[in-house]
């Protein structure tokens, strides 16, 4: 949960609110009006259905079988088609579609190098590639993984895996080749799109490395198509023959006809999205087509109030849900013109966002509140530096954002204009689901206000019943919605068990949430063993199993404690074996070794080594107990621990490492 010093100065804020801002007054009407309209959500989605192509018209809007949806039933769609073919014939052939900045930069120019992209040529390089993907024998079906940089290529091949019925699964390029392999396994890719490397912070990840490593633990992996991205004098990769495929040789030899785009039934599988839960391995979030891309257009378009004079940048990366709904398919449905950057917000310095927003004159910017946070931490000379008077609308998504950053980010960065959508969902919910409505929603900094429409979120205790205005519980949907997430894949059981047993028939976010006297929505983080760190999902488990695959740990817990910039931090509590000298080093080799088996993002900030955990006389380790002693504070009850001199050890040492 959200540390109790931010939930109370969020309280203190609960009165100060923001009016609908003029600036934003355009389509406000319509947008006012879907709140009416989504009162009856089976006919408010199927009139934003009409927003999409479909080939086959649908003839019924849902199909509910709690947990399992079907979704505009009996249509047949292609994804590309929706997101690419048909803006060449509304007149946005020779309008840009991505602009996209390398993070290096060139001599002579502001920041990096540019490539854009209008609709025609995103067209012409999603044909190619997805003829190139046929002649490697990728057919309908088949699972292709993509671990590739913040380049537009990313983007191609996830558009022609959608063009010829191919379900992808992006793998957040951070992952190590341990993390890659499980989920490349778990469904069974038959082709991995990679690259020789990318750009990140000043140096280069070695992609085309780590999928090498990872494909050797890969049976169902035939094919490996790599782009070359920073060249053989910066990363020389020597290709396995037989296996894998230069991008631009495989492109190079496609017909430059148009690739027949593969019409799909509404229910067909989009992709795959690896997601942490509660458990050691990541979930399989298994998202289908037609609602997908319903929800995700309907919803850009009604949150980020995308025109077609606006340039709209979204800073995740196209490895995370965020990326999927909002860089690529929500936006690009809509025929937005979208700006990709390669690298890091502070690189070659600490004012490279603003120095992009005021060289493309980005007019929408959809960002993480932990970055806001580093900001906010780098002062307010950076931002100052840069016009920013393009900008027209921010948004946050990731993880609750304090009052504090909400304000910065409306002043400094908004200079006091631009509204500002805090949108709350989930890898699983494929689509925003709880955020304002520029134009329309009064809205208070640090809450995320109201469902979008056609949703039906509640907050309740743990009977499943609603809880008074004013209290807090759990956040809870209980009608389906199109971009909802079918299934785990692989694993329904899983999926039904995970979601929907808690409070049958209803879907349990893992969230806790509370509504206040106005009926406004304030998240308040997770109430499982999920942490966000930065605004990333990390399961406990996961980090678990990393540090007890490491020959000197006997036992591991994990647990997130408060961070000021990342929200949470992770600390590990670590039991060496019998016979390992626990010392520094061992802290260090501890740390290097998760971030070599999951990935940097999961280093643990700190690990305290112990020599026992404290446990319930039920075995189950007490994780409220080490949250307070890393947070510092007076221990609570122990009354109920095996062994209450663990705790006094723990402290102790706690105490030696902080020193
Ligand atoms: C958290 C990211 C508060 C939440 C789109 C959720 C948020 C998890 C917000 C999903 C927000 C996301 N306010 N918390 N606006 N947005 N979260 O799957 O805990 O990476 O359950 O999807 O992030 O993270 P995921």
């Amino acid at each position: 949960m959200q540390n109790p010093s931010s939930t109370i100065s969020a309280l203190l804020q609960e009165h100060r609110r923001f009016p609908p801002s003029e600036s934003i007054a355009s389509r406000a009407n319509a947008r006012a009006d879907l709140y009416e309209r989504g009162r009856e959500p089976v006919g408010f989605w199927a009139e934003m259905a009409r927003g999409i192509d479909w080939h086959t018209p649908f003839t019924k809007t849902l199909e509910w079988n709690a947990p399992w949806a079907k979704w505009f039933i009996g249509g047949t769609l292609n994804a590309s088609v929706n997101c690419v073919d048909r803006h060449l014939a509304d007149g946005r052939r020779t309008r840009a579609a991505i602009i996209w900045e390398g993070e290096p930069s060139v001599p002579g120019n502001i920041g990096g190098e540019v490539r854009v992209l209008t609709y025609g040529d995103l067209h012409r390089e999603v044909n190619r590639a997805a003829h190139a993907l046929r002649d490697l024998g990728i057919a309908k079906g088949d699972r292709v993984a993509i671990y590739m940089p913040m380049v537009p290529e990313a983007v191609i091949a996830m558009l022609a895996c959608a063009r010829i019925g191919a379900p992808h699964t992006v793998i957040f390029g951070g992952f190590a080749p341990e993390a890659i392999r499980d989920r490349v396994n778990d469904c069974g890719a038959k082709a991995i799109i990679t690259a020789d490397g990318g750009y990140r912070r000043g140096n280069v990840v070695p992609l085309y490395d780590n999928v090498a490593k990872a494909a050797e633990g890969a049976p169902t992996v035939q094919k490996v198509l790599v782009l070359r991205r920073v060249g053989e004098a910066v990363r020389p990769v020597t290709l396995k023959a037989g296996r894998d495929v230069w991008w631009h040789e495989a492109l190079d030899a496609a017909p430059t006809s148009i690739c027949p785009p593969e019409m799909v039934d509404s229910e067909h599988p989009l992709y795959i999205l690896y997601t942490s839960g509660t458990t050691g391995k990541p979930k399989g979030m298994l998202h289908t087509t037609g609602g997908y891309l319903v929800g995700t257009m309907a919803t850009a378009r009604a949150v980020f109030d995308l025109k077609d004079d606006d340039v709209y940048w979204c800073t995740a990366d196209v490895g995370w849900v965020t990326g999927h709904s909002y860089i690529v398919y929500g936006p690009l449905a809509n025929g937005a013109t979208c700006l990709i950057y390669e690298g890091a917000p502070d690189f070659p310095d600490k004012d490279r966002f603003w120095q992009i927003v005021a060289k493309h004159r980005v007019s929408i910017l959809y960002t993480a509140p932990t970055a806001i946070r580093s900001f906010m931490r780098f002062g307010d000379a950076f931002p100052a530096r840069h016009d920013l008077s393009s900008l027209r609308l921010l948004g946050t998504v990731g993880e609750p954002i304090n009052p504090e950053a909400w304000i910065w980010y409306h002043e400094k960065i908004g200079h006091g204009r631009c509204p500002i959508v805090d949108t709350w969902w989930q890898t699983e919910t494929g689509q925003i689901l709880i955020t304002p409505l520029p134009g329309v929603t009064t809205t208070k900094p640090g809450s995320a206000t109201f469902p979008f429409p056609g949703i039906q979120a509640d907050v309740v205790d743990e009977q499943g019943n609603p809880v008074p205005l004013g209290s807090g519980g759990y956040l809870v949907i209980r009608h389906p919605w199109p971009g909802m997430a079918r299934t785990l894949w692989g694993d329904d059981e899983r999926y039904r068990e995970t979601y929907w047993s808690r409070f049958p028939g209803i879907y349990f976010t893992g969230d806790g949430a509370r509504r206040d006297e106005e009926g406004y929505f304030w998240l308040l983080g997770r109430v499982d063993d999920v942490l966000n760190v930065a605004g990333h999902r990390i399961g406990t488990m996961e980090v678990e199993s990393a540090l007890v695959s490491h020959p000197s740990v006997a036992e591991a817990a994990v647990i997130g404690v408060t961070h000021e910039i990342k929200g949470q931090a992770l600390a590990a509590f670590v039991t060496p074996r019998a016979g390992i000298v626990a010392d520094d080093r061992l802290i260090d080799t501890l740390k290097r070794h998760v971030a070599t088996t999951i990935g940097p993002i999961a280093r643990p900030d700190q690990i305290f080594i112990t020599a026992e955990l404290p446990k319930t006389r039920s075995a189950k380790i007490m994780r409220r107990l080490l949250r307070d002693i890393a947070e510092g504070r007076v221990l609570g009850d122990t009354t109920t621990l095996t062994d209450p001199a663990v705790v006094a050890d723990i402290r102790e040492r706690y105490a030696h490492t902080e020193a």
